[in-house]
């Protein structure tokens, strides 16, 4: 945790769009952090000492005994606090209003907010054209505001849209403020943190020299180990940690068979050459081909990777004499300790392929200096470290690889070939200006040969997909729409530029019902 920012904490009560209220702080350079509700209490609120207080919606009915509540400390804490949804509803309760189920007034998707009773700081800019669209996703509503409450804001099914306690700096709204169907949801947030009195001291450049001095207070004169997968995390922590300790990093790569054409070469040169980082590039591309012979079950693909891959980086990192810890890229997404209302861990699609049992199982220290970082900022803090546009833009890249691009068995000749098309492909993407527009594209080889015609002569050769989607997170995802015009010309490339292909497939599933990857 870095102390010296000013810090906002939201206080998450369930909602799926509490991380978006980060987000959209984070915009504003706000240092914010997500707790879960029941970790809240009167300690935790006098040790983080927030400058703000917002509290989520969630999925949970107040009405419903032992249903989630703030900490009643928050009250007399004396900063501004802003209620979203079951966060508005909450409120009002705990502070003497009253709030109902049902009865026709559930409201979900877009509404109208009109103004009441004049101006609100929170709503400055917000009627300009005498009501403003906002997204509600509601079943309960306030039916009684609590003492010291005025109605600012009321929509045709919520009476109570936005309430305000100015005297205490209380306020309430019963939409999502940080969708975008709020389009000038935005805009309250910023009216929030300028009426709490927020300075805007999260920025990059403070937060490059504050972790610095953090990695160097954590590891002191002890040695790393990095994991480099040559994506944007594991370079950024690397880089940065590179920076705080230079030559107490080691880094290792593993190139395990399955990277995309010149990958490997690629990474080595970046970071050896230009970087002058100790980096041990282990090439064990025949142990994992070998290991993957003859497997063409995805999950059982998945686990014969996952598993090797921690086999062979902890063989390389016990060469390395004296290391204590272990650098991960971790992100705060995946430190949100979010609350399930479901009451179960979700079903497995995919088992992804991560290092997470490493650190206990070599006795090594974490050090994780980007968990406070979300993949947008990751991104902000590798431009700041000088690392090319090119390399920070580029797609993301899964673990297992081509593996999961090849169903079916994989052979040397199939990747070789699939590496040939992927390069073609990204090549026209990239000449027709589209790299950035798409989130991640890539070819698969799929496991069937078709009949052709070239020249006068039959062939039977690979079939070839190409896939391009447009996502936010990669959890759901569209079809890129690329032209006729240039699905044509890539088709032709791909087969005139890559022997062993004669059938070009265009991938139309968006995800649901598909995944992003084939595997
Ligand atoms: P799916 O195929 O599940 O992929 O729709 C969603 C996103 O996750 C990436 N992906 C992985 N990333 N290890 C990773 O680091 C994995 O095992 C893995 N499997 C999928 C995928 O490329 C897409 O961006």
């Amino acid at each position: 945790m870095i102390q010296s920012h000013e810090r906002l904490l939201i206080i998450d009560f369930g909602s799926q769009v509490t991380q978006l209220i980060a987000r959209r702080l984070r915009e504003l350079n706000v240092y914010c952090e997500i707790h879960p509700y029941n970790r809240v209490d009167d300690a935790f609120l006098a040790a983080f000492a927030p400058k703000a207080v917002i509290l989520s919606g969630g999925p949970d009915s107040v009405t419903r005994e032992g249903s989630p509540r703030a900490p009643e400390a928050l009250w007399n804490f004396g900063v501004p606090v802003l209620g979203i949804c079951y966060g508005q509803q909450t409120m009002m309760q705990q502070l003497g209003g009253l709030v109902e189920s049902g009865h026709g007034t559930a409201e979900f998707g877009r509404a109208f907010v009109t103004p009441e009773n004049g101006d609100l700081s929170i709503l400055d800019g917000w009627f300009a054209a005498g009501k403003e669209q906002v997204w509600m996703s509601h079943g309960d509503h306030v039916s009684k505001i609590a003492p010291g409450f005025t109605v600012y804001g009321t929509s045709p099914n919520a009476p109570f849209a936005v309430t305000a306690d100015i005297s205490r700096n209380f306020y309430a709204v019963q939409f999502h403020p940080e969708v975008h169907h709020t389009p000038k949801g935005a805009k309250l947030y910023e009216n929030f943190i300028r009426l709490a009195g927020f300075k805007g001291d999260w920025t990059m450049k403070g937060y490059r020299e504050q972790a610095i001095q953090a990695i160097r207070d954590q590891v002191g004169d002890s040695h790393v180990i990095c994991g480099l997968s040559g994506g944007v995390d594991s370079s950024v922590t690397a880089i940065l940690l590179h920076e705080a300790i230079g030559d107490q990093l080691t880094c290792v790569f593993v190139d395990h068979g399955l990277l995309r054409k010149n990958e490997a070469a690629d990474v080595v040169k970046m970071f050896r050459d230009n970087y002058k980082i100790k980096l041990i590039a282990a090439d064990e591309s025949d142990l994992f081909l070998n290991a993957l012979e003859g497997v063409s079950d995805p999950e059982v693909k998945r686990k014969t990777i996952g598993k090797l891959f921690i086999d062979v980086f902890q063989k390389y990192a016990n060469e390395i004499e004296g290391a204590k810890f272990l650098a991960q890229g971790t992100l705060y997404p995946d430190v949100i300790e979010s609350v399930s209302f479901s009451g179960g861990p979700s079903v497995t699609i995919k088992s992804h392929h991560n290092v997470g049992g490493l650190p206990e199982k070599m006795g090594l220290k974490l050090v994780e200096p980007l968990r406070e970082l979300f993949k947008d900022e990751v991104r902000a803090l590798g431009r700041e470290l000088g690392l090319p546009a090119s390399f920070i833009g580029r797609h993301p890249f899964p673990g297992p690889g081509l593996a999961i691009r090849c169903p079916g068995e994989i052979t040397r000749e199939k990747l070789a070939i699939l590496q040939e098309a992927d390069a073609v492909y990204i090549d026209q993407i990239r000449k027709h200006g589209l790299y950035d527009e798409i989130w991640q594209a890539f070819a698969a080889i799929l496991p069937m040969k078709t009949v052709g015609v070239m020249g006068d002569g039959r062939t039977y050769d690979f079939a070839v997909s190409i896939r391009a989607v447009t996502s936010v997170d990669g959890m759901t995802a569209d079809t890129y729409p690329f032209t006729h015009e240039f699905l044509g010309e890539t088709m032709t490339r791909i087969i005139n530029e890559v022997k062993g292909v004669n059938r070009v497939f265009y991938d139309l599933t968006s995800k649901p019902p598909g995944t992003i990857e084939l595997e």
